[in-house]
């Protein structure tokens, strides 16, 4: 997915705001980024492969002085290829074909191909491999005067998703925005308006925000924003503030926004909890599921949807919702449960995660149990992204920005919200009161247990550094914990680039042992659940084919520490919050490996942080 500015203002230079805001979407892709700036001698484009700092440095070179103070008008894109490969032919912005317009777009546009042919029947001619240049030059075929209704006419033909903002010669000061399917975020500020994929680019400049709706197109200039449908309707979007500020997103003395993120776990998760538990009646408050008792007795199965991390914290869901509220769970990936024709319906409690409320496989799969008439609730963590929108029920994670692309609070934070809702279920059937106190009472005491781990990061340093420079792992756990092995094998991967697979620890002896040698470390999650025991056998068999074994232990348990080569000793939780305690013994080693291997960590390469595309 990419990331999108936009500015406009009176008297100040765009390029700087530009450029600020391309830095802090970076991290939604970085293989090509480029601005477009409107100045008195009409639109100047600079475009340039590989990171913002690239761009940065052209725009030094090529505006010299007070040269940027000429352009109060501009666009700005980084992106991460769909069309094309990542060079400065194929970097966004795209310009209509007598050059006079400039676009920016994030998403696909799915039916390019028709509509480029069409336009190359009427003479276009295109510079690069993009579905995006085709939107420009529709647009351009479109302007007999007016822009925004060009734009409108454009987008009408357009089938697939966007988030878009472009700028004409034609029409000096004006901007026009527009999404369907991809986010765009308006900030009304005193003297500018700043359009971004997200608020992160915005909070610099004004907390005062708009959220655009699919299908809304606005014309921005220095006098003000109008908003209107595809159809041209007027429509009206209310002024929303931004609950956080730049502090959240900034590093804060941290080397790497992930190790940030790891540490902020405590506070993290004491929000996602905040106000939320009833330790008297030991039950949940979550008035955002907007569910009458009678509605979640009626509950009959969950599905639980999601990509990636948010695919394992509904997998970690599954055990919490048949353990605590005898409901059949089912967790699916998003994309698979889309065109799988699904068998949902109105019995059916249907839960999308997703941290950025973005991810298209999972909106679609949103879209599809709505249609078919499936109860659908969503854990966000971003306020007002679609997917929250979308579902219209949940609970919002609370775990403040996550910008590194390597998800780590969200994920404790969506297990943690699944046990509350666990919790809740269960008590309008079986769980008892006595039972739903216990759990309410240690999971306020989640946010301390992890500081206890966090307290270990340079035992865990040692020995990731015993271990960094293995090329295959494999991470084994049962039960509940089968799901935190996948998420501490996809951490390995993503930033440290190390071939990593999580499996059933029963799982293990039927073919994948073959691949055990000695330089093949496998990390057991033995933490004190159900299964334990086996898992040493599995273990054992393990140290057998003379693989080191690294032990995920409970603090005092001495028969599993003497099992393996090496301990991180955990708090010891109940079998339900045992994943988010382990996760973050995982999520530390793998940092400290990828630290090690002297890898990239919050934009590890070829990633983005949230997919909206398919
Ligand atoms: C997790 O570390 C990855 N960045 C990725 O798997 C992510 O969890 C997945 O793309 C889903 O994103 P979402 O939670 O924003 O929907």
């Amino acid at each position: 997915m990419c990331g999108i500015v936009g500015f406009s203002s009176k008297d100040t230079s765009a390029v700087g705001p530009l450029l600020n805001g391309l830095h802090r979407l970076e991290y939604r892709g970085y293989d090509s980024a480029g601005v477009a700036l409107e100045g008195a001698e009409g639109i100047k484009i600079y475009k340039q492969t590989g990171k913002v700092a690239k761009l940065d440095a052209l725009l030094k070179k090529a505006l010299p002085g007070d040269e940027a103070q000429k352009f109060t008008i501009g666009i700005a894109h980084t992106r991460w290829a769909t069309h094309g490969l990542p060079t400065v032919a194929n970097a966004h912005p795209h310009v209509s074909g007598d050059g006079s317009l400039a676009l920016v777009h994030n998403g696909i546009i799915e039916n390019h191909a028709a509509l480029r042919a069409g336009l190359e029947k009427r003479g276009a001619k295109f510079l690069s491999q993009t579905d995006t240049e085709v939107l420009a030059h529709l647009v351009g075929a479109f302007d007999k005067g007016d822009l925004f209704s060009a734009t409108c006419e454009a987008l009408r033909r357009v089938e697939g998703t966007y988030g878009v903002a472009l700028i004409s010669e034609k029409h000096p000061g004006e901007m026009i925005v527009a999404r369907k399917g991809s986010p765009l975020v308006i900030g009304v500020g005193e003297n500018e308006t700043v359009v971004a994929s997200d608020v992160s680019a915005i909070v610099a400049y004004t907390r005062q925000v708009i959220y655009l709706k699919d299908g809304d197109v606005a014309r921005i200039t220095p006098d003000g924003i109008e908003i209107r449908s595809l159809d041209f309707a007027s429509v009206s979007r209310e002024v929303q503030e931004v609950d956080w500020d730049i502090g959240s997103i900034e590093k804060g003395g941290y080397e790497h926004f992930m190790l940030k993120e790891i540490f902020e776990q405590p506070d993290a998760l004491q929000n996602t909890i905040r106000g939320r538990l009833d330790s008297r009646d030991g039950t949940a408050i979550l008035s955002g599921l907007n569910l009458t008792p009678r509605e979640l007795a009626a509950v009959r199965r969950i599905v639980v949807i999601g990509c990636g991390t948010s695919l394992h914290a509904g997998m970690v869901g599954k055990y919490l919702f048949e353990n605590l509220a005898d409901i059949p769970a089912s967790p699916e990936q998003a994309a698979e449960f889309r065109y799988s024709n699904p068998i949902v319906g109105p019995d059916d409690l249907v839960i999308a995660l997703s941290q950025s409320g973005e991810t298209a496989d999972t909106l679609a799969a949103v879209r599809e149990s709505i249609r078919k008439g499936a109860l659908v609730a969503s854990l966000c963590n971003v306020v007002g992204s679609t997917i929250a929108r979308e579902t219209g029920r949940g609970v919002y994670l609370h775990a403040g920005p996550e910008i590194s692309v390597a998800s780590t609070k969200a994920f404790t934070a969506q297990v943690m919200a699944l046990c509350m809702i666990a919790l809740k279920l269960g008590r309008t059937r079986r769980l008892s009161r006595e039972d739903g106190i216990q759990l309410a009472a240690e999971i306020e005491r989640i946010p301390e247990l992890i500081k206890a781990v966090l307290a270990q990061s340079k035992t865990i340093e040692q020995i990731a550094e015993k271990y960094a420079k293995a090329n295959d792992m494999f991470f084994i756990g049962r039960g509940i914990l089968y799901p935190t092995a996948l998420e501490g094998a996809l951490k390995i991967k993503e930033i440290a680039y190390v071939h990593a697979e999580g499996y059933q620890a029963a799982e293990l002896k039927h073919g994948p042992i073959a691949l055990l040698r000695e330089e093949t470390p496998v990390v057991a999650l033995l933490a004190d659940v159900p299964g334990k025991e086996k898992t040493l056998g599995n273990v054992q068999e393990c140290r057998a084919r003379r693989a080191p074994v690294i032990g995920i232990v409970t603090e005092g348990d001495a028969a599993a520490a003497a099992a393996v080569d090496d301990t991180i000793f955990i708090p010891r939780t109940l079998p339900s919050l045992s994943p988010i305690v382990t996760v973050v013994a995982l999520q530390l080693f793998a940092y400290h490996v990828a630290r090690l291997r002297g890898c990239e960590i919050d934009q590890p390469r070829n990633l983005a942080k949230s997919v909206t595309v398919e």
